[in-house]
């Protein structure tokens, strides 16, 4: 199939399961209040993304977007979307160079407004040049790695312009970081490898949203789960919920399938991959490329050799193999289509609320603020009105009494 052909039918999937953004498209279709506003978006170019740069600009935006990982770009979606008037730059396996080229291309379009996952966008146009600033009315954040960059940001009073934490909304987070990252990192890992889960030892590690998904779909998969934490609080959550909880250097001795997503970095190191057992498999799905230490494999392995599509050998001297996927890169975006469609929409939804308050509210001072509870509830609202989902409602007496404290 011709790419823009695939990457447009996969825009049109992701579409007809996005019914709470549909519903906002809909609603602010006459009002137009993107028009005359450029967005520039970093964002994992994949169709839930395209369809969200479609929206932002049948509203009247300008966009321009790059990928937020060279792992994650579907090029026949990178094409269709193209081909739709988008602006874009990136493609699938972009240098670090490419990658950073890409980024600097939609700074350069000077936008008025940003939406951006791991802060790469925004750390850029804070480095590179003042002018780049002067139009910017503010943006919003994805993922709680770029939130954890911002807030240093803004703690060092580095930050410019305000920016919207849509990673924090309780519509976000409860849904995306744990339901999302739950299924789609197993779907990455079973594409890649195609081994059965069943009976595998899974080592989590990080026990956060994202955490949590991961080893709730893993034990469903019929695996028996350790999580490795840093917090005595997440580990006892751990431990209630019935998984096993140890230090990376005892859990590496056992596992068979780690994955780690903990948004640090040098959780798996050397000392971790001497001890573990052949043909053990590393998967990350933290944001940044660092929670594996890929360099340490490399500088360390007799051999490397790719073995299947997205799974690296690295072999020590006396025969032991460990297979890395997706070069230690997001497994669920890189080997398989990330987030469902559906998780997407409320997450996107709340991403063009959050450009929406910004534009309502243009004094904002440079800093990192909340969703407002409006803008959750109506995201998580909207969501059960498209399900055919009714909940009850307050009586005048059940509010008066959850309010007095006689
Ligand atoms: N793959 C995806 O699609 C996806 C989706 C959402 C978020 N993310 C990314 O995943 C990462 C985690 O996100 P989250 O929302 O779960 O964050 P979180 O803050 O809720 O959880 C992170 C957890 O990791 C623990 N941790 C930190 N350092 C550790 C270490 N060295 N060893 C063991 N545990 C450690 C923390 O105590 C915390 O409990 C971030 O990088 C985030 O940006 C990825």
């Amino acid at each position: 199939m011709d790419a823009a052909v695939s990457g447009k039918k996969k825009i049109q999937w992701a579409q007809a399961h996005m019914p709470v953004l549909n519903r906002l498209k809909a609603q602010y279709a006459s009002t137009q209040p993107f028009a005359g506003l450029r967005v520039g978006i970093c964002l994992h170019l994949e169709a839930k993304t395209a369809y969200l740069a479609r929206v932002l600009s049948d509203l009247g935006g300008e966009v321009a977007i790059a990928g937020s990982n060279p792992l994650s770009t579907q090029d026949d979606v990178a094409e269709a979307l193209s081909q739709m008037g988008i602006s874009v730059h990136s493609h699938y396996g972009a240098t670090s160079k490419e990658y950073h080229d890409y980024l600097e291309a939609v700074a350069e379009t000077r936008p008025h407004l940003i939406i951006d996952d791991g802060g790469d966008l925004v750390s850029l146009l804070h480095r590179r040049s003042d002018a780049w600033l002067d139009d910017i009315i503010g943006g919003a954040e994805e993922t709680t790695t770029g939130l954890c960059r911002l807030r240093a940001m803004e703690a060092a009073e580095a930050l410019r312009f305000p920016m919207v934490a849509v990673n924090d909304a309780l519509s976000k987070y409860l849904f995306d970081n744990r339901y999302g990252t739950g299924q789609s990192v197993w779907d990455g890992i079973v594409r890649a490898t195609n081994l059965v889960i069943a009976g595998k030892e899974v080592v989590v590690a990080g026990y956060g949203w994202c955490g949590k998904g991961v080893a709730l779909r893993a034990k469903g998969l019929g695996a028996r789960v350790t999580v490795t934490e840093i917090d005595p609080i997440m580990a006892n959550e751990a431990l209630m919920d019935g998984c096993r909880v140890s230090t990376m250097d005892e859990a590496a001795t056992f596992g068979d399938i780690f994955v780690t997503v903990t948004g640090c970095r040098d959780v798996i190191t050397r000392r971790h991959f001497d001890r573990m057992k052949d043909g053990a498999i590393l998967a990350n799905a933290g944001h940044f490329d660092i929670e594996v230490a890929v360099d340490q494999l490399e500088a360390s392995a007799a051999k490397v050799s790719e073995v299947r599509k997205d799974i690296k050998a690295y072999e020590w001297p006396n025969g032991r193999r460990l297979y890395l996927l997706a070069e230690g890169r997001l497994v669920n975006l890189a080997s398989a289509d990330g987030h469902p469609a559906e998780i997407m929409d409320m997450s996107f939804s709340l991403q063009l609320l959050a450009l929406g308050h910004l534009l309502e509210n243009r004094d904002l001072k440079p800093a990192v603020y909340r969703v407002t509870d409006a803008i959750d509830q109506q995201v998580a609202s909207l969501r059960l009105e498209s399900l055919g989902v009714n909940i009850d409602a307050l009586t005048e007496a059940q509010q008066e009494y959850l309010s007095s404290w006689e």
